[in-house]
C-alpha cells in the first residue's frame, strides 16, 4: 500500500476539485486515518485559519464564524464525522466531503454536496495521500492555500522510497526500527508541520507494528514532559527510545531547544535518532518526514512478526458500540 504513495500524491495534483465557497474559515472534521488530513490541511495553510475538529458534533464558535466544514471518512461510516455534518447541515453551514463511499459518500450525493470520492480498498492510514491531497484541492478551492505543494511532494515521496522500494528512506528506517525494537517511541518534533508528522509517526506505530508509541512537541514539552524523564532513569531509560524529526524551516528560537532538550530527556529515555525533512513546501517536508515513520512502523512489525494490515481492536471497538445504537 505504501507503494502507491506517490501516485495518490500525483492523483491528487491532477484532481478538478468540485466547486466549494470561497470561505474565510475551514473546520475540518475527521478521526483517526482520514482526521489526520486536516492535520495536514491545518499545517500546510499555515497563517490561514483552518481549524482541527475531531468530535463529535461542531464547536460552539461554528455558528459565528460559519467555516466551510470539510468532512474527510474514508469509509464514509465513522459517527463522529458524520454526526458532525448532520450538525453542520442543520445550522446551514457549508458542506464538502471527502469519503471513500459509505453513509457520507450516499448523503453527499442526495444532498449534492461538493464531494470527492476516493479511490477504495485501502485501509483508511494507507490513503493518506488520497485523503489529505483532495483535502488540500477544497482547501484550495475554497481560498485558503494558493500551492498545495502535491507535485514536489509525490517527486520526493518516490525518490525516498525509490521505485522498488529501494530508496534511502528504507536502510534508514531500518536503522531507526532497530534502534527502537523492544522500546517505546517517543517521536520528538517542532510545532507546525513536523510536529503532524510526528503524530503520523505515533499512530503509525500504533497501527501499524501494534505497538505504544507517543510524540512530543517543542516549545511545548520544554515546560512539563521534560521534567517527567528526569527521575526514573534506566527503568524507563531501557524502554523508551526518542526519534526527532527536524525541519531546516524552523525557526532559529525552536532550533536552539533540540540539543537541551535531548540533553534532559537521556536521564530517562534513549535516543534512538534523528531524521531530517526534505523539500520546500510544507506538504514535501511533512510527507518526507511521514513517509519514514511509515516505513519505521512496517519494519517494527516485520520485527515482531506481526500483520501490518488489520486494526482488530478499532474495529471491535466500533462494532461493539453500533451495538449500542
Ligand atoms: O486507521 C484507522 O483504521 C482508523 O484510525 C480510522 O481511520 C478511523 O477509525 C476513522 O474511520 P474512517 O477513516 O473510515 O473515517
Amino acid at each position: 500500500m505504501l507503494e502507491t504513495l506517490a501516485a495518490q500524491y500525483r492523483w491528487a495534483a491532477t484532481l478538478s476539485p468540485p466547486d466549494v465557497p470561497r470561505s474565510s474559515a475551514v473546520l475540518m472534521a475527521g478521526m483517526g486515518g482520514s482526521g489526520i488530513a486536516g492535520d495536514v490541511a491545518a499545517a500546510v495553510a499555515n497563517d490561514a485559519p483552518v481549524f482541527v475538529h475531531k468530535g463529535y458534533g461542531l464547536p460552539r464558535w461554528a455558528a459565528r464564524l460559519r467555516p466551510l466544514v470539510i468532512a474527510v471518512s474514508y469509509s464514509g461510516n465513522t459517527e463522529e464525522t458524520r454526526s458532525v455534518v448532520d450538525d453542520a447541515l442543520e445550522a446551514g453551514l457549508d458542506v464538502a466531503v471527502v469519503a471513500g463511499g459509505g453513509q457520507l459518500g450516499v448523503l453527499a450525493a442526495e444532498r449534492d454536496l461538493p464531494r470527492v470520492l476516493v479511490p477504495t480498498g485501502l485501509q483508511p492510514r494507507a490513503a493518506f495521500g488520497y485523503l489529505s491531497g483532495a483535502t488540500l484541492r477544497l482547501i484550495e478551492a475554497a481560498g485558503l492555500v494558493d500551492d498545495t505543494g502535491l507535485e514536489e511532494t509525490a517527486t520526493i515521496v518516490t525518490t525516498l522510497l525509490g521505485e522498488a522500494m529501494d530508496g534511502p528512506a528504507v536502510p534508514l528506517a531500518d536503522d531507526l526500527a532497530e534502534a527502537l525494537s523492544g522500546r517505546i517511541a517517543l517521536v520528538l518534533a517542532g510545532q507546525g508541520v513536523p510536529a503532524v508528522a510526528a503524530y503520523r509517526w505515533k499512530t503509525q506505530i500504533n497501527e501499524n507494528a501494534k505497538a505504544p508509541a507517543f510524540r512530543s512537541v517543542l516549545p511545548e514539552a520544554d515546560h512539563n514532559e521534560i521534567v517527567g524523564w528526569s527521575t526514573w532513569g534506566s527503568a524507563t531509560r531501557n524502554w523508551v527510545g526518542v526519534v526527532t524529526l527536524r525541519d531546516r524551516h524552523e525557526s532559529s528560537r525552536l532550533a536552539a531547544r533540540f540539543a537541551p532538550t535531548l540533553e534532559q530527556l537521556e536521564r530517562g529515555a534513549s535516543v534512538a535518532g534523528e531524521v531530517w525533512a526534505q523539500g520546500d513546501s510544507p506538504l514535501a517536508r511533512l510527507a518526507s518526514l511521514a513517509v519514514v515513520g511509515d516505513l519505521v512502523s512496517l519494519a517494527l512489525a516485520r520485527d515482531a512478526g506481526v500483520d501490518p494490515v488489520p486494526v482488530d481492536a478499532i474495529e471491535a471497538l466500533k462494532r461493539r458500540l453500533t451495538e449500542q445504537l
